[in-house]
């Protein structure tokens, strides 16, 4: 029985939601259920002078997260639909889930932040607090094992 039929997966493009992605891929792929990639630009709190530089920094930079993962998706056989927020992130992710009716949320236990913030990192606390759904969250030394690919 396949539980799952649209699963969200939450990248900041940090080496710890690595695992999160193959997890989600895996998951997906096993449940044939949708798989929607999610990167939010955090765009907040900067001065009005640098607002525009740094959006079109952070949303080039998300654009290049996302089409890193589309292209490992290809090579594992994945179908995956990929999408670019901009505000704050816990928000965000929660809306999309909702939005696209999602059954499921996976996130790395750990951000661009590592692992100084020693149990859970923020946003993946919070998502937990709000999210209406189950979500999964992978540690950071679930293997890319997970998944194999066609280039090998
Ligand atoms: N901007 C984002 N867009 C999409 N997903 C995100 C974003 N930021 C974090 N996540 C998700 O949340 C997981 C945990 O990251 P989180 O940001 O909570 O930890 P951290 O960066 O170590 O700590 P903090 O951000 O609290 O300083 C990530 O692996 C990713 O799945
Ligand atoms: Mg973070």
């Amino acid at each position: 029985m396949n539980i799952y039929s649209h699963i969200l997966v939450a990248t900041d493009g940090s080496k710890y939601s690595e695992p999160a992605v193959c997890y989600a891929m895996r998951l997906a792929k096993e449940s044939n259920a949708k798989l929607t990639i999610l990167h939010v630009a955090n765009v907040h709190g900067y001065v009005e002078v640098l607002w525009h530089d740094m959006k079109k920094k952070y949303k080039n930079e998300g654009e290049r997260v996302l089409e890193e993962i589309r292209e490992h998706c290809e090579n594992s056989d994945v179908k995956a639909e990929t999408l670019l927020e901009e505000g704050v992130p816990y928000l965000k992710i929660v809306e999309a889930a909702k939005k696209l009716h999602c059954d499921l949320i996976v996130m790395g236990s750990h951000g661009h932040s590592g692992l100084e913030k020693i149990l859970l990192g923020s946003v993946a606390e919070r998502v937990i607090g709000i999210s209406p759904v189950p979500v999964v969250i992978v540690p950071p030394d679930v293997g890319k094992h997970l998944l194999e690919s066609k280039e090998k």
